[in-house]
């Protein structure tokens, strides 16, 4: 793939960048680093996530929040922890959050990230210890206590991030805005329709989607181009420094168990493309979708359904009696931006660069 090209995905080719660099906007007007709180299920991506945002000075991660998804949260908030101690981010504070979907039953994915979520690399527990705030108290003081002034990162399943909202109606209007890895315009990873992070929280992503804060989804249309390799492995291992050694078993690992050992070609890295829009936000291009979260549906549920432009309109009326007049349209309102194009080689270079610095 060349570089500097971008890449659409399933969809129509990309329009406008989205509205540009906030952070690099921030950084240039001497405005400093971003503040980002990340709520994540590590999880083998979650992992490169965590790991290229704690070592990007232009985002700020205030706290880390862990949920139920990739494994059950008694695996995802020690690898959180884990995480942050071999970043020597010790400062950063680590709270667990849902350890279940809001009403569904927990489907994890062992067969994508191993049984412990790092594809069976064992690191030593950590050291540091979780807050005893529950991640949503956590998200609802901190984002009120930095109001307008805080992003979240979601690249789990969006539960803690919906309780939050219910708990605290009022923090919808003081987010600045919601990076989140989920979903897809281009059909599911986990069934034709769904990919995993609605699929295992349709409900909490619907109320995400409702809640009015400014999303910029980040879905399988875009990272199913950014795929590991063994040349991005051989870059890892030849890094320097705790950060590039752990990214790198982690990626050796999962190259074995996805594809066998002799394989040249590993999983998509979904959450760390999400944070590098962040980083630099001319990886990514951006359109304007009403997207609404399919939660009824017993095939269907946890689909993102976007409209690019109105009428939109929901299914036929299940009224037996009587004709409906037409389809029951709906008013068109844009309620995210929706990556439609992806530089990969710009990601990777990002990627590995960051991951791959001197440093601790
Ligand atoms: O569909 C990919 C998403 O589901 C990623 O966030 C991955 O970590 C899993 O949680
Ligand atoms: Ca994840």
């Amino acid at each position: 793939m060349s570089g500097g090209v971008f890449m659409s995905g399933m969809l129509s080719s990309p329009r406008t960048l989205f509205g540009a660099t906030q952070s690099a906007d921030a950084l240039a007007a001497g405005g400093g680093a971003q503040n980002i709180i990340i709520d994540t299920d590590p999880g083998v991506d979650d992992a490169f996530a965590l790991l290229l945002a704690m070592r990007s000075s232009e985002l700020k991660v205030v706290a880390v929040t862990a949920v139920a998804g990739n494994v059950p949260l008694s695996l995802t908030l020690p690898n959180a922890l884990r995480l942050v101690e071999i970043a020597g981010r010790q400062d950063i504070p680590v709270a667990g959050g849902a350890s279940s979907p809001l009403i569904r039953k927990l489907v994890t994915a062992a067969y994508a990230h191993g049984n412990n979520g790092l594809a069976g690399v064992e690191f030593p527990p950590a050291r540091l210890q979780p807050v005893k705030e529950p991640a949503s108290d956590l998200i609802c003081r901190m984002v009120r206590e930095n109001a307008r002034n805080i992003c979240i990162v979601g690249i789990g399943p969006l539960t803690n991030i919906a309780l939050a909202l219910r708990q605290d109606p009022e923090i919808g209007s003081m987010v600045s805005s919601i990076v989140l890895m989920g979903g897809s315009l281009s059909g599911g990873n986990v069934t034709p329709a769904a990919e995993f992070n609605f699929y295992v929280d349709p409900e909490a992503a619907s109320i995400v989607f409702s809640s009015g804060i400014p999303i910029r989804m980040v879905g399988l249309d875009v990272t199913r181009k950014v795929q590991l390799t063994a040349r991005h492995v051989q870059a890892l291992q030849a890094g320097k420094g705790r950060v590039s050694e752990a990214a790198a078993r982690i990626a050796e690992a999962v190259m074995k168990m996805h594809r066998g050992a002799d394989s040249e070609r590993g999983p998509n890295l979904h959450d760390p493309l999400a944070v590098s829009s962040l980083i630099r936000p001319d990886i990514l291009i951006f359109e304007d979708y009403q997207i609404e979260i399919e939660t009824t549906g017993s095939i269907t549920a946890g689909e993102s359904v976007g409209w690019k432009h109105g009428p939109a309109r929901h299914s036929a009326p299940m009224e037996t009696a009587g004709v409906t007049e037409g389809p029951n349209d709906f008013l068109f309102r844009a309620n995210a931006k929706v990556a439609t194009g992806v530089d990969s080689e710009k990601f990777f270079e990002l990627l590995i660069s960051r991951l791959t610095t001197d440093g601790i």
